[in-house]
C-alpha cells in the first residue's frame, strides 16, 4: 500500500502541546502519520477524532488502527467539521486542531485516482471519489471562460486563456477522459518551459482545487475550529498553496486583534473580543526534511491559541 510521510511532524507537535488527557481533531487523516504520532503522546484518557474524506483513507486508517481505542475514525470532509464531531460533544472541548491541507501521497501515486499528469489514469482528481463531479465532468461542461479563470486563479497559469481554448477545441472532438490527454494537450497550449516543471503543473493543480472546492471548505472549517477548540487549545494548519496560507493567515490575523470597531474602548463585549494568539510567526520545512521528502517543499505551518471567552 502506498505510504505518505507527514510534514513538518516535529514542529506540528510543538505547536499542538499534547496533554496526555487531551482530546484531539487530525481533521485530514491521510496515512494517520501525524495521527500516530499524537496518539503516542497520550496517555490512556487522551483521544483523538481524525477525519478524511476519502474513503480509502479511512479504510487504510481502520486497517493500521483498529483496535486503537483512543482513536475515531470519521469519513467526511471537514467542511462540516462540527457537525461530525457533534455526537462526541466537543464544542469548546478540544485541545488542538491539525489540518494538514491538499492531497496525500497515496492519492497523487494511485494512477487511477487521476491526479497525477506523470501517470495514465481516468481523469478523476476527487478527494472523496464516490460524490460530486470528477474533473473530466466539470471539464466537459465548464465555459471557456470558466475554464481559463480557474487555470489563472488556482494555478497561477500565465496561458490559462490559451490552455482554456485548447481544451475546449479538443473536447469538441473527443472527451477528455484521460490525465495523459489532458497533460498532452496543455503541453501543446504552453509555449514555454519552467525548469524541472512538467507544463500540466499548474492545469492540473488548479483543477484539483476547483473539483474538490479546496478554498470554500477551508474559509468554512476555520471559524467551526476555533468553536470547537478549549480555552488553551492549538490550532495548526499546514498549507501547500499561496491562497491557501493567505486564507489561514488572515483568519488568525483578523481573530488575534478582535472586532475593530471596539479598539481602544474600555468596554469590550465578549463577542467583540480577540479570541486567538498568535504562536510564532510561519514555519517552513528544514534543509533536512527537504532532502528526506521533497514534497514538503511548499508546506507552510501556522500555530494559533485559542483565549477564554
Ligand atoms: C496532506 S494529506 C494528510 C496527511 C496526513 N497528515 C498524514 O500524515 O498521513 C491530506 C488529507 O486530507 C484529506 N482532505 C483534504 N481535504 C479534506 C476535507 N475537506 N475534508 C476531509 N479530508 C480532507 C485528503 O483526502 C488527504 O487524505
Amino acid at each position: 500500500m502506498a505510504e505518505h510521510t507527514p510534514v513538518l511532524l516535529d514542529e506540528v507537535l510543538a505547536g499542538l502541546e499534547v496533554r496526555p488527557d487531551g482530546r484531539y481533531c487530525d481533521a485530514t487523516f491521510g496515512r494517520g502519520g501525524h495521527t500516530a504520532a499524537i496518539l503516542a503522546a497520550l496517555g490512556p484518557a487522551g483521544r483523538v477524532y481524525a477525519i478524511d474524506r476519502d474513503p480509502e483513507a479511512v479504510a487504510a486508517g481502520r486497517a493500521r488502527f483498529g483496535a486503537e481505542p483512543r482513536l475515531t475514525l470519521i469519513r467526511g470532509s471537514f467542511g462540516r467539521l462540527e457537525e461530525l464531531v457533534r455526537t462526541a460533544g466537543l464544542e469548546g472541548q478540544l485541545q488542538g486542531v491539525l489540518l494538514d491541507l491538499g492531497v496525500s501521497s497515496p492519492q497523487l501515486d494511485e494512477a487511477r485516482r487521476g491526479f497525477s499528469f506523470m501517470q495514465d489514469g481516468p481523469l478523476d482528481m476527487r478527494m472523496d471519489n464516490e460524490s460530486g463531479q470528477s474533473a473530466a465532468q466539470w471539464l466537459a461542461k465548464a465555459g471557456e471562460r470558466e475554464i481559463a479563470d480557474v487555470l489563472h486563479h488556482l494555478g497561477e497559469e500565465r496561458f490559462a486563456r490559451r490552455v482554456a481554448r485548447r481544451i475546449v477545441a479538443a473536447r469538441a472532438l473527443e472527451p477528455i477522459t484521460r490525465t495523459s490527454q489532458l497533460a498532452a494537450l496543455v503541453a501543446e497550449a504552453v509555449p514555454t518551459r519552467e525548469p524541472g516543471k512538467h507544463p500540466a503543473t499548474r492545469t492540473f493543480q488548479a483543477i484539483r482545487i476547483h473539483v474538490n472546492g479546496e478554498l470554500d471548505v477551508l474559509d468554512a472549517v476555520l471559524p467551526q475550529a476555533l468553536r470547537l477548540l478549549a480555552p488553551g487549545g492549538r490550532l495548526c494548519v499546514i498549507s501547500f498553496h499561496s491562497l491557501e496560507d493567505r486564507a489561514v493567515k488572515r483568519f488568525i490575523q483578523r481573530e488575534c486583534q478582535g472586532d475593530p470597531v471596539y479598539a481602544g474602548l474600555p468596554v469590550v463585549p465578549p463577542e467583540a473580543r480577540p479570541t486567538l494568539r498568535r504562536i510564532g510567526s510561519k514555519t517552513v520545512a528544514s534543509p533536512a526534511e527537504l532532502a528526506r521528502n521533497p514534497r514538503a517543499r511548499s508546506a507552510v505551518l501556522r500555530v494559533a491559541e485559542r483565549l477564554a471567552a
